[in-house]
């Protein structure tokens, strides 16, 4: 099975309704650290990669961005976020992060938290992230070395926490095997470079500019009580400002007509048009894409997936 098909049916319907309600994280402080080191007018587009329930695109929203897209490939998560993100500037877009939907140079900045460790080339993502930015834009991603389990014994965090999650699992209706059987499935699959990895990854790829913030805890004073908290690094790096093609746009709302000059078609990078009824269409290749729950739908076909 595919890590992308996995992803799917991690975060079903249950599982996506799960995964705010097991995190207790402290907003504010992802807030003010993304302030520090995003430090771009407020009416830039950023992609908020990997969006998910729309954690980081609400930040934004809530600092004042006005021109956000959050993309994800699970249309459970992406379902939950237009929920909570109603009424901000948040475009929503299906679509995979190892073939992302979206122009080159077309965005100011990439945002992203705890999307690498799910990846199944981390490297590709991280070059999509760079390719889609404008020169002279920023990458910035929140990740954690805690999936990185090394303690085996069991501590009482660690009890409470597994206690909670079994609660928290019944609560929702999610299904008490969804973990081990993520584990088991994408077993082999999932390099979860350390942090470093990712810092010269940045580099590799022609960023300029690289930092790694040290491992701070971001987790509420619950989490840090009774769990085990939740530890991040931001990496942030500027793309160098050597090419000259750069994507022009006029449009002055946010809205439809702006995203659909920045989205591109998944299999041929295509300018996609509004097609008559509900979709878009590839002006290159005529492949069509739905628009589903308002959400237009980019994956490219199954055989590009990892
Ligand atoms: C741990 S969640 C993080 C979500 C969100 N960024 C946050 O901070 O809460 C990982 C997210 O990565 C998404 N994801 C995994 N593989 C992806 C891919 N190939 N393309 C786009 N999104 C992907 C998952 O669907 C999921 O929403
Ligand atoms: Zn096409």
């Amino acid at each position: 099975m595919k890590v992308a098909n996995v992803v799917q049916e991690y975060w079903n319907k249950e599982g996506a309704r799960l995964y705010d309600k097991i995190h207790y994280i402290n907003k504010d402080k992802f807030k003010n650290t993304l302030l520090n080191y995003l430090d771009v007018e407020k009416d830039c587009i950023i992609l908020d990669f990997g969006t998910g329930t729309g954690f980081l695109a609400s930040i934004l929203a809530e600092l004042g961005y006005k021109r956000i897209i959050g993309l994800d490939i699970n249309e459970y998560m992406l379902l939950r976020a237009k929920q909570k993100l109603s009424g901000f500037p948040v475009m929503l877009v299906r679509g995979d992060g190892l073939n992302l939907p979206l122009k080159d140079n077309s965005v100011d900045a990439v945002v992203s938290r705890w999307v690498l460790w799910v990846m199944p080339d981390p490297e590709r993502a991280i070059k999509e992230m760079i390719r889609v930015t404008k020169p002279g834009g920023k990458v910035i991603t929140f990740e954690s070395s805690n999936y990185d389990d090394k303690e085996k014994r069991l501590t009482l965090k660690k009890l409470v926490k597994q206690l909670h999650t079994v609660y928290i699992t019944l609560l929702t209706g999610a299904s008490p095997f969804r973990t081990k059987r993520f584990w088991e499935k994408t077993k082999g699959k999932l390099p979860m470079y350390s942090l470093d990895r990712y810092v010269q990854f940045f580099e590799q790829l022609g960023l300029k500019a690289v930092e790694k913030t040290a491992e701070e805890e971001y987790g509420t004073t619950f989490a840090r009580l009774f769990y085990e908290g939740f530890k991040f690094s931001l990496i942030k790096g500027v793309k160098p400002n050597l090419v000259s093609h750069v994507l022009n746009l006029e449009c002055k709302e946010w809205g439809e007509n702006e995203l659909l000059r920045i989205l591109a078609c998944s299999e041929c990078y295509s300018n996609v048009r509004i097609m008559e009824g509900n979709g878009l269409v590839c002006e290159g290749c005529k492949k069509t894409f739905l628009i589903k729950g308002g959400i237009p739908d980019l994956l490219p076909a199954e055989d590009k997936l990892l």
